[in-house]
C-alpha cells in the first residue's frame, strides 16, 4: 500500500489553518472552523463533531449545507444528544478503538461489524447518508477529545463517492493537530463558568445555565443582526466568537453586591436598587487592564447591558469607572451604547423574564414575546429585536438545551 503523498504547500496550508485556529477563543467557533476545513479538505457534504464527556459522547456541532435552511441548521446545533462510548454506534466504536472507520454505504455495512448506523437523522431530515469517514480527535499526547464524522464525499461532478485514503490521512493530520485547540476552547468556557459560579454563590439566579443561555442567545442574535447588515464573514465570525464569552460575564460585577440585597425575596427599595446598579461598574472594573479584545468586549457589555435604547437606563457615562461620575449627566442612548451591549440587553431580559427569580415567577412565552416587542424602540434597539424574532426557533432550541 502506497502512502499518500502531500506537497509541502498542502502541509503548509494546513499548518496555517491551525495557526488561525489558535486565535479563536470559544469552543463553538473552534468546532465550526475545524468542521468547515475538514469538509473542504475531503469535499464532504456534511459533518458533525461529538465531544467526550465522561463515558459519553456529547453531540456538539453539525454542518450540513445541502439540508438546512439557515435557521433550522442553527437550531440543530443545540440538540441534546449523547451516545455511549461503546461498540454499538459508529462514533462510539471509534471512541473506543481510537482508529478511523471508513464506510462506503451506511445502509450496507459488512455483516461482521458490531456497530449499526443510526438512521434517525436521515429519517428526520429526509437525507440519504452514503459514504462516511469517522475519525477520533486525539491530541499529540494521545488524549481523546472527541470524534468527528464526515458524510458524503463528492467528486468533481458532485456525485457521492467513498472517502479515499488520501482524505483519511489528510483530514486526520489536520484534526489531530486541531484537537488541542478544542481542549483550549473548552477550558476557556469552563474558566468563565467557574468565575461566574462565584457570582452564583452570591446570586442564585445567575446559574451556569443562565450564563450559558445569555452567551448563546447573544452570539446567535449578533450573527443574525450582522448578516442583516451584510457585514463580512470574517468579521462576523471573530465577533461572534468573542461575544459568546463576553456576554457570559455580563453580571460578574454582582460579586460586589451584598447578599442581603441580591437575595432579597421581595421588591427592592430605591436605595437597595441604587446599590444593585453598581454591579455594572464593578464588573467593568475587572477588565480595565485591557489586554485583549475579549477584555475590551467584556468591559463594554458589563458596563452597558442595562442602558436603554431611548435613554433612562444605567449607569450612564462613567468615564473613569470610579465613584465620581456626575449623577446629572444624561444616560447613554442609541448608538452611544455599544452594539454588543444592546444585544446582551435583549438576551438578558428575555432570559430573566423566562426564569424564576427570588423576586418573581417565570412568565409564559407569549407574554415574554409581547414584553420584548413592546419595549422595542424604548428599552431595546429595534434592529436587535427584529434579529431576535427572526431566529426565535434558534432561541427556543437554546432554552431547551440549557435548562
Ligand atoms: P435580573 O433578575 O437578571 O434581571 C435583569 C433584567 O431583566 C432587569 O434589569 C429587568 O430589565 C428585566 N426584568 C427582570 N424581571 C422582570 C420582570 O418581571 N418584568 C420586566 N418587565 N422586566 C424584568 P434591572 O431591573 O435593572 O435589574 C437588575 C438586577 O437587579 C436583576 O437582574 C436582579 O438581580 C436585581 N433586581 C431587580 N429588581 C429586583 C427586585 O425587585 N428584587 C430583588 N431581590 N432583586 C431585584
Ligand atoms: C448518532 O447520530 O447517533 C451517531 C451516528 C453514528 O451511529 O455514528
Ligand atoms: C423595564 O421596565 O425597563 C423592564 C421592562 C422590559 O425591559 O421588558
Ligand atoms: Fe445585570
Ligand atoms: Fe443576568
Amino acid at each position: 500500500m502506497n502512502e499518500p503523498q502531500y506537497s509541502s504547500e498542502e502541509v503548509a496550508s494546513i499548518l496555517k489553518i491551525i495557526d488561525d485556529l489558535n486565535t479563536l477563543k470559544d469552543v463553538d467557533t473552534i468546532l465550526d472552523r475545524i468542521l468547515s476545513e475538514s469538509r473542504r479538505l475531503s469535499n464532504a457534504d456534511a459533518g458533525s463533531i461529538f465531544l467526550v464527556q465522561g463515558k459519553e459522547l456529547v453531540f456538539s456541532y453539525v454542518q450540513n449545507d445541502m439540508l438546512f435552511d439557515r435557521e433550522k441548521g442553527r437550531a440543530a446545533l443545540y440538540q441534546n444528544l449523547t451516545v455511549p462510548i461503546s461498540n454499538e454506534s459508529i462514533v462510539g466504536h471509534v471512541a473506543m478503538d481510537r482508529k478511523p472507520i471508513v464506510i462506503e454505504d451506511a445502509y450496507d455495512l459488512p455483516a461482521e461489524v458490531p456497530y449499526r448506523f443510526n438512521t434517525s437523522f436521515d429519517e428526520e431530515y429526509g437525507y440519504r447518508t452514503v459514504s462516511i469517514l469517522t475519525l477520533p480527535l486525539l491530541t499529540i499526547e494521545n488524549r481523546l477529545v472527541g470524534v468527528m464524522q464526515l458524510i458524503n464525499a463528492k467528486d468533481k461532478d458532485n456525485n457521492v463517492v467513498p472517502f479515499d485514503e488520501r482524505n483519511q490521512v489528510f483530514v486526520s493530520f489536520f484534526a489531530n493537530n486541531a484537537a488541542v485547540t478544542i481542549e483550549r476552547g473548552i477550558m476557556n468556557r469552563e474558566l468563565i463558568l467557574r468565575m461566574m459560579s462565584m457570582a452564583e454563590l452570591r446570586d442564585p439566579s445567575e446559574t451556569g445555565a443562565h450564563v450559558q443561555r445569555v452567551g448563546a442567545y447573544s452570539a446567535e442574535i449578533y450573527e443574525r443582526w450582522a448578516l442583516n447588515r451584510n457585514l463580512d464573514d470574517k468579521n462576523i465570525q471573530a465577533t461572534r466568537d468573542l461575544i459568546r464569552l463576553a456576554a457570559m460575564l455580563h453580571d460578574v460585577g454582582k460579586v460586589g453586591i451584598a447578599d442581603s440585597i441580591l437575595k432579597k425575596p421581595g421588591k427592592l427599595t430605591d436605595e437597595e436598587f441604587d446599590e444593585i446598579k453598581k454591579h455594572t461598574v464593578y464588573g467593568a472594573r475587572l477588565f480595565t487592564s485591557i489586554t485583549s479584545e475579549l477584555d475590551q468586549m467584556s468591559l463594554e457589555i458589563a458596563l452597558n447591558h442595562h442602558e436603554k435604547w431611548a435613554g433612562g437606563g444605567y449607569p450612564g457615562p462613567v468615564p473613569e469607572l470610579d465613584d465620581t461620575c456626575d449623577p446629572l449627566a444624561p444616560p447613554k442612548q442609541g448608538d452611544e451604547i455599544p452594539i454588543t451591549a444592546r444585544i446582551a440587553a435583549v438576551a438578558d431580559v428575555y432570559d430573566a423574564l423566562c426564569s424564576r427569580r427570588s423576586y418573581k415567577e417565570p412568565i409564559d412565552q407569549d407574554k415574554v414575546h409581547q414584553i420584548i416587542r413592546e419595549n422595542s424602540g424604548t428599552h431595546f434597539d429595534p434592529e436587535v429585536v427584529e434579529a431576535f424574532f427572526q431566529i426565535i426557533d434558534v432561541i427556543e432550541a437554546i432554552r431547551e438545551k440549557y435548562q
